[in-house]
């Protein structure tokens, strides 16, 4: 059923009881109570001064990429469909160049690297709309969108206006930022600016990167970015076929005395250095070792080869991953004195 609402000669389209299975990765059969997808400024501002008075649960949603329905959502779902691509500044070296949050993220990436605009290229098939990126600072093969962010516009809610939000207001961390945290709900994100430059600068140094490249005669930004693609097609199911968000937790730090116990009983534990006396372990490995690796129960199971990502094998509901992610945390608190956090938004 759909209503199409008119205030000051302004249409705005509000579906009633939306499907969301094909707008989240897990591939869930829920539901929204309402759904509306503004393309602009002013039909977003009218939808949330008309949606004022209602006073319901809203939730912003860009592809559904790192989002888990545990049931129907009984509010209303936004998906800003802003779009566009506008070089804003234009130096010898850098340039800045906005973007709008429906973009997809991975399709702004192949444009970039097209133009000549480089900076992004390690970031290639990340899931997405440009507008959820700051979200959680995505990062992949060595680099973080916060490298190459420079600002944001975006509704808030609270003050009811448009802002501009430059790096440091974001609060960007390790798959985190101030939109996953203090400031959860508040902001509507609708461009987002990115500061590329003109010469390249290639990122190998994480994993197999450079001896890929080298394998392939790579020598440009698109090569690396052709490479990156491979690398992630041959480790991560595709949520097409194996409905899932990536990665389902963060890779956790633990204080050293944690770790050095881990050590004791398992020399080989791989780990990364931190700052504060903290070590980085992959959340892959302490899984593995509780014995989750390509477990299945029911419809729903780790991906046998990469046991971070959880998979809907078809069918599966939003509760039921949740209550497999649950185990798993429970077996690797009770084995590591590790508590894993969930990278994916729980709803
Ligand atoms: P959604 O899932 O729709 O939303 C994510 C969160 O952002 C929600 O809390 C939502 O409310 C909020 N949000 C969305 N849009 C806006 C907006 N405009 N304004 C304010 N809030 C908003 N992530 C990585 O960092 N690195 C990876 O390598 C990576 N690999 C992945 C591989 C696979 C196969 C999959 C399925 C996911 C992967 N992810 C990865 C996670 C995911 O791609 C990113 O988190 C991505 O940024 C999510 O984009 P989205 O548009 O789908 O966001
Ligand atoms: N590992 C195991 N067993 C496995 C697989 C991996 O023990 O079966 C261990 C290995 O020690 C390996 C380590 O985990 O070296 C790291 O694995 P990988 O390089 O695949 O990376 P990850 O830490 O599992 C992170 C991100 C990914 C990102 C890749 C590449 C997080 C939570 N995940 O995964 O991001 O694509 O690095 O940079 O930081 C996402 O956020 O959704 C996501 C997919």
């Amino acid at each position: 059923m759909e209503q199409i609402i008119v205030i000051f000669t302004i249409m705005i389209d509000i579906q009633h009881n939306h499907h969301l299975k094909e707008l989240n990765s897990f591939g869930l059969d829920t539901r929204a109570a309402y759904y509306a997808r503004p393309a602009d400024m002013e039909t977003l501002t009218n939808l949330l001064e008309h949606e004022n008075n209602r006073q319901l649960p809203l939730l912003v949603l860009g592809e559904g990429s790192n989002i888990l329905f545990r049931n129907d959502f009984d509010g209303l779902i936004i998906q800003p469909g802003m779009k566009g691509v506008e070089l804003v500044e234009e130096g010898e070296e850098e340039l800045v160049v906005r973007v709008g949050a429906s973009e997809n993220w991975d399709d702004w990436v192949r444009f970039a690297t097209e133009q000549g605009w480089y900076g992004l290229e390690n970031l290639s098939l990340i899931p997405g709309s440009v507008g959820s990126s700051p979200v959680q600072n995505i990062g992949a093969y060595g680099v973080e969108l916060k490298e190459r962010f420079d600002w944001l516009e975006a509704w808030d809610i609270q003050l009811k206006q448009l802002v501009r939000l430059d790096h440091t207001a974001c609060q960007f961390g390790y798959r985190s930022s101030i939109f996953k945290g203090e400031a959860k709900g508040r902001y509507i994100i609708t461009y987002v600016a990115f500061r590329l430059s003109r010469k390249p600068d290639l990122k190998l140094e994480y994993g197999n990167v450079k001896t890929e490249l080298t394998k392939a005669n790579g020598t440009t930004p698109m090569d690396l970015r052709n490479v990156i693609i491979a690398i992630r097609k041959s480790k991560l199911p595709d949520p097409a076929q194996y409905g899932n968000a990536g990665s389902f937790f963060k890779n956790p730090m633990v204080d050293r005395t944690i770790f050095n116990c881990i050590r004791v009983e398992y020399p080989k534990v791989p780990f990364y250095p931190r700052a504060g006396n903290q070590m980085k372990i992959p959340a892959a490995w302490l899984i593995e070792k509780s014995g989750w690796k390509g477990k299945r129960i029911g419809n729903v199971g780790t991906w046998p080869t990469q046991p971070l990502v959880i998979v809907n094998y078809g069918g599966a509901t939003g509760q039921e991953i949740y209550d497999f992610s649950e185990k798993i945390m429970e077996d690797v608190e009770r084995l590591f004195s590790v508590t894993l956090e969930r990278e994916v938004n729980v709803i």
